[in-house]
């Protein structure tokens, strides 16, 4: 059977660049970072590089990268740290409605805490208005996180502006970068933020492994207190493998992440689905402001939950934004934010392109899908 991979906004398979640079660490390299002998040196080496190369992706100062065990974690450290650091300043957080649960959820549990959270709407593709953030804050607020990029969508929200405010009224600013890292530009000085979070497996690194950049002079309680590693901001010895996949990942990303031809096949996919489909296909997000491997279509008078298997049968991997559960059709948060109707939403794909998507697996979807 064939297997054609469209979801990689759910996972990407490791680049062979990451493997071999794990490889050492799996079979040669057992050292602890922290000991002062022989076998730690090239342990402690590797990590260190591992860091730069996070930070050099991003822009940052290698000080400025504490490793964590993934996107959820890196968010949970961002808004809890900030929160617990920042309680006796105010309690207030505004984030969106369509964060990941990474945010949302961390944002729920601190409300038994006394935090107050606002919740801040989208529009029809998507995106965040600067204008009711500037709304949104009070004398209380001090942490704003709004992700990068939607992992259902794609759509890209208006990061620089938003930074912007939250500089004006001296607000830590965080965002969720688990969906961009590797696939747009995300230098933190362009976006202006203080935390931004990363996932390793989004950006052909492995799974288990992210990290938080924390601009330097931002108050930060740490998730997990113990010896002092990570500068004393998250302890735990080093997992040195995953750091070392983490970093190879970045580097590459850096180098070459072939994303401008990963939309223009994304684009000529659209192109011939409008052309096989005519009105039946609806675009979800935003046009322009888009991840450039982000193709969220609604094929109308379909059900998602239903043309999932039929694609599964044929061997393609992609997602589905709606679901039936006893009878009952539920939209996912994010299409219900954007006031997409039930109707249309309800045969929703997600079709999530890679580096190794060739125009042949897409002419086969085209063909399983007609
Ligand atoms: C936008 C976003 N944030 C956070 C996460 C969580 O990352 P991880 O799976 O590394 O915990 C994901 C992964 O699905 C994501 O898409």
């Amino acid at each position: 059977m064939k297997h054609i991979y469209l979801d990689h906004n759910a996972s990407t398979p490791m680049a062979p660049e990451v493997v071999n640079a794990m490889e050492p660490f799996l079979h040669q390299h057992f050292g602890n970072p922290s000991a002062g002998h022989w076998a730690a040196s090239p342990a402690r080496e590797a990590v260190d590089k591992a860091r730069a190369q996070v930070a050099s992706l991003l822009a940052c100062r290698p000080t400025e990268i504490v490793f964590t065990s993934g996107g959820s974690e890196a968010n949970n450290q961002a808004i809890k740290g900030t929160f617990y650091a920042g309680r006796a300043r105010g309690n207030h957080i505004i984030t969106s409605v369509i964060e990941h649960p990474a945010v949302i959820q961390p944002c729920r549990f601190l409300e038994n805490q006394g935090a107050q959270i606002s919740l801040v709407p989208v529009d029809g593709r998507g995106r965040v208005d600067p204008e009711d953030i500037r709304r949104a804050i009070t004398p209380q607020t001090i942490l704003i996180s709004i992700m990068h990029a939607n992992n259902e969508t794609g759509s890209i929200q208006p990061i620089a502006e938003i930074a912007k405010i939250a500089k004006e009224h001296k607000i830590s600013f965080h965002t969720d970068a688990a969906q961009s890292v590797g696939k747009i530009p995300t230098r933190v000085d362009d976006l202006g933020v203080d935390l931004l979070s990363v996932a390793g497996h989004k950006l052909y690194g492995p799974k288990g492994i992210g990290a938080l950049y924390i601009r330097s002079g931002t108050e930060l309680e740490p998730l997990i207190h113990g010896a002092g590693h990570e500068s004393g901001r998250r302890a735990g010895t080093e997992n040195v493998l995953l750091d070392v996949g983490l970093g190879a990942a970045c580097a590459l990303a850096q180098k070459n992440s072939n994303y401008e031809n990963i939309q223009a096949l994304r684009d000529r996919f659209f192109s011939a689905l409008q052309e096989k489909f005519g009105k039946q296909i609806v675009l979800n997000g935003h046009l322009g402001e888009r991840l450039p491997n982000t193709l969220n279509v609604s094929f109308v008078g379909r059900k998602g939950y239903e043309l999932l298997p039929i694609l599964e049968q044929a061997g393609i991997a992609a997602s589905t934004g709606s679901a039936c559960h006893a009878g009952a059709v539920s939209l996912s948060p994010v299409l219900q934010a954007m006031g997409i109707p039930e109707e249309t939403g309800i045969g929703t794909i997600r079709f999530s392109l890679g580096r190794n998507t060739v125009w042949e697996d897409l002419q086969y979807v085209l063909e399983i899908l007609s």
